[in-house]
């Protein structure tokens, strides 16, 4: 990435995956979820921002993989940066190179590592020295997932009523370091339905949205007792269940869809056989047709060999556990 200017500033933040899913908004517009969630921040896919506000601009300059940015990222971009400019007194526009650190198109990238990386990079060079709780609400504000990837290992979202009290905070966790999510790509390029739009029409139209709420909390009690014991077929059952349960919203919403695709279905057919013949590993799977599966470091080679053979190596990718985010 080339420098901007001398009061450039680059921040790098990785992309999580969720355990208990994030999936309805309380309110719109300050991004506060109906329930909480948690993820594990993961070490291979991630976004590096550079951020430069500049008085010779008169507006906005955003670029993404080396790509002037469509004018609807652009706008969404500048909707945040206001958000900085309003809490710092800036009121310069800013040149923003981001750079996503996934392998091409493999329909990987994130919103997550995306606004982590924006809120660090901008909020700092306007000035601004935020704590870790404070840039976790900034980055929440420009898509609810990015408040997690401000911390490293488990993050969870506590949910909170309104602006000051919904953040992530780190959970800490013994035992699992040879924890492994294997990304298994079916798909390239954007979905059709955002997880926004699909989260609104789920929270507005899905009879079962009232359940959810429920069920997603208990899900997510029980998952911080299993990190806490560090019991890994615990952790799995209830990141898989806690998924289908999410993925039961969009079925059951009107009008009715979905984001899986013939080779999810495939993928979670394998997983279950795998399981079944003594290979533990549980999926989990977001907005989209990817999956991520769940496993330890001993079966790890096993899962990547079967999934390989069905997708394609360039396909299967295996990620750890991540970092926080960071200035470079
Ligand atoms: C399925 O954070 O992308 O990945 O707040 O509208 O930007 P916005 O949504 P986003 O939704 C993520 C949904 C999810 C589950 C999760 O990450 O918790």
């Amino acid at each position: 990435m080339t420098t901007l200017s001398n009061n450039a500033v680059t921040a790098r933040a990785h992309t999580n995956i969720a355990l208990v899913k994030y999936w309805g908004k309380k309110d719109e517009n300050l991004i506060i979820p109906y329930t909480g969630s948690l993820s594990l921040t993961l070490d291979y896919f991630y976004t590096d921002t550079q951020v430069a506000f500049d008085a010779n601009l008169t507006t906005d300059d955003v670029q993404i993989d080396g790509q002037p940015a469509s004018a609807k990222t652009t706008a969404r971009v500048s909707r945040f940066l206001d958000i900085v400019r309003q809490r710092s007194g800036i009121t310069q526009s800013a040149a923003v190179r981001s750079t996503n650190h996934v392998p091409t198109a493999a329909g990987l990238a994130s919103s997550a590592s995306a606004f982590a990386a924006l809120a660090a990079a901008s909020s700092r060079a306007a000035g601004m020295d935020l704590s870790l709780t404070d840039l976790s609400r900034l980055a929440r504000r420009g898509s609810g997932s990015a408040c997690r990837s401000i911390f490293g290992g488990f993050a969870e979202w506590q949910p909170g009523t309104d602006d000051t009290n919904s953040y992530a905070i780190p959970i800490k966790s013994h035992g699992l370091a040879d924890l492994r999510v294997i990304a298994l790509t079916t798909a390239k390029g954007p979905k059709a339905i955002s997880s926004r739009q699909g989260m609104r029409l789920s929270v507005t139209t899905s009879p079962y949205y009232p359940a959810w709420i429920q069920t997603a909390q208990a899900d997510l009690v029980a998952l911080k007792a299993a990190l806490a014991a560090a019991d890994f077929s615990a952790i799995g059952k209830i990141s898989e269940l806690n998924a289908m349960r999410m993925h039961a919203l969009t079925l059951s919403a009107d009008p009715d869809f979905t984001y899986f695709n013939g080779q999810t279905l495939t993928i979670i057919d394998l997983v279950k056989s795998l399981r079944h013949s003594g290979v533990e590993c549980y999926y989990t799977i977001d907005a989209g047709p990817n999956v991520k599966v769940l496993c330890q470091s001993e079966t790890t080679e096993k899962i990547v060999t079967t999934f390989s053979k069905v997708l394609g190596d360039e396909n299967v990718i295996v990620t750890k556990p991540g970092p926080g985010v960071q200035y470079l």
